[in-house]
């Protein structure tokens, strides 16, 4: 019986996993050169870390399980609440801020689509002890330099989640939650119809819909400020100079609600111009609290995750090619052929008969692979300590010293 792999969930094969590593060597390379060093948490954890502060939407999406010991336990669905986790369990004493940076495998019970996975990869980071904007600035800067290096096409949209739960003050928590989670979905019908259902006035129904639709330039603080005088737009501006001075581009977006709850400040996402579709988002991040919750003291916090599989999906990277040999060895050559390879993987990759096949079909095999070279290992040029190398591009053929083979390839 052939069994399928579970919905949403991917196979990679080598030419894709290739091409997955020389993006995440980017992505390292620049995350290292912030100051930013890499952390794992654990796949799974307590259910309750998840349910605390995520937001109901992610709640659903959750893949969760009781272990053999009736413990109830989650698949991560991101890693912000883990490494805030292991933030207050494991880091409180070292020296603030902290820069940390993940990349792993998250898991959501989505409806999988082009872009969309039950099984998904993010690159994150987390800048943790400073609420300062020159932090969101940095993070924000950083996601910027990696979409750039690896020559995403994107736009970038900043915003502040302040706004908008400043204006929904008044209402119960509960009530302004689903209003931001639907606010993120753009889902604006059924914005309309909850706003209506919860009895929300004219004037703030106006406001929430004027708020939504500030894009743009610096002039949307202005325009914000008319719907919210009593709002300190400080924090906003100074992010702004300093993106500006940076010569980050991006838009100022006062829709901006995320579907995560734990938000409180600078909130941003980036969105793939083109080759994605609907599930174009491949970047989304903001400051947020969350230690606290966790039995440590309130600490700020900001960061971003990459969607990877997006990212991957429309990047094109150039993946480094090695010289590949293969040494072919006459029957009854075996050991020597293995020891020949042996010391070529100084230089190249190599790879050997293991299939107890001819020279021919040996040969053969070589081509179909798109060897470089064939490095032949018969009886009588060994007696002289030689072999015979095929350039398998050209089709010329020497024969060498093995004193000289390192040489030659
Ligand atoms: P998020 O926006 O939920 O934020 O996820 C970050 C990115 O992961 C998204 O922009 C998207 O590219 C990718 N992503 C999400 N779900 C899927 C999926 N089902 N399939 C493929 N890609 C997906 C967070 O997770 C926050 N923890 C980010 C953060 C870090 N905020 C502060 N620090």
């Amino acid at each position: 019986m052939k069994i399928e792999r579970p919905r949403g969930t991917r196979d990679f094969l080598p030419e894709e996993m290739e091409k997955r590593r020389a993006i995440e060597a980017v992505m390292r390379r620049v995350a290292e050169s912030y100051g930013y060093r890499e952390v794992l948490t654990p796949t799974f954890e307590h259910l309750e870390l998840f349910t605390m502060k995520s937001g109901e939407g992610i709640v659903e999406e959750i893949y969760a399980f009781k272990d053999k010991g009736g413990r109830d336990l989650a698949l991560r669905p991101e890693l912000t609440a883990p490494v805030m986790r292991m933030f207050v369990n494991e880091c409180v004493g070292m020296p603030k801020p902290l820069r940390f940076y993940y990349f792993a495998n998250c898991f959501r019970y989505e409806r999988p689509q082009k872009g969309r996975y039950r099984e998904f990869w993010q690159f994150g980071v987390e800048l943790i002890g400073s609420a300062s904007p020159l932090a969101d600035a940095e993070v924000i800067s950083l996601a910027y330099d990696i979409m750039k290096e690896l020559k995403v096409k994107f736009d970038l949209h900043v915003g502040h989640v302040g706004l908008l739960r400043h204006l929904l003050r008044d209402l119960e928590e509960e009530v302004a939650s689903k209003i931001m989670r639907l606010i993120d979905k753009k889902d604006v019908e059924a914005l309309e119809s909850y706003l209506e259902e919860v009895g929300v006035n004219r004037d703030l129904r106006d406001s929430i819909f004027s708020m939504i639709d500030l894009v743009g330039g610096r002039e949307v603080i202005d325009s914000a400020r008319e719907i919210i005088p009593d709002f300190d737009f400080g924090h906003v501006e100074r992010v702004c100079e300093i993106l500006d001075a940076l010569d980050v581009k991006y838009r100022l977006d006062f829709g901006i609600a995320r579907g995560l709850d734990y938000y409180t400040g600078i909130v941003f996402e980036a969105y793939a111009k083109e080759g994605l579709g609907a599930q174009n988002q491949i970047c989304g991040g903001g400051s947020y609290r969350l230690a606290h919750l966790f039995g440590g003291e309130d600490t700020p916090a900001t960061g971003f995750a990459l969607g990877f599989d997006r990212i991957a999906e429309i990047c094109e990277v150039r993946v480094e090619e090695k010289r590949k040999v293969v040494v072919v060895g006459f029957r009854g050559l075996e050991k020597e052929a293995f020891r020949i390879a042996n010391m070529l993987r100084k230089k190249a990759v190599v790879v050997t008969d293991v299939m107890g096949r001819n020279v021919k079909k040996q040969l053969s095999y070589a081509n179909d692979i798109r060897a470089d070279f064939a490095v032949i290992v018969g009886e009588r040029e060994l007696r002289e300590g030689k072999v015979a190398v095929k350039d398998l591009r050209s089709g010329e053929q020497i024969v060498v010293g093995l004193e000289e083979l390192l040489n030659v390839i």
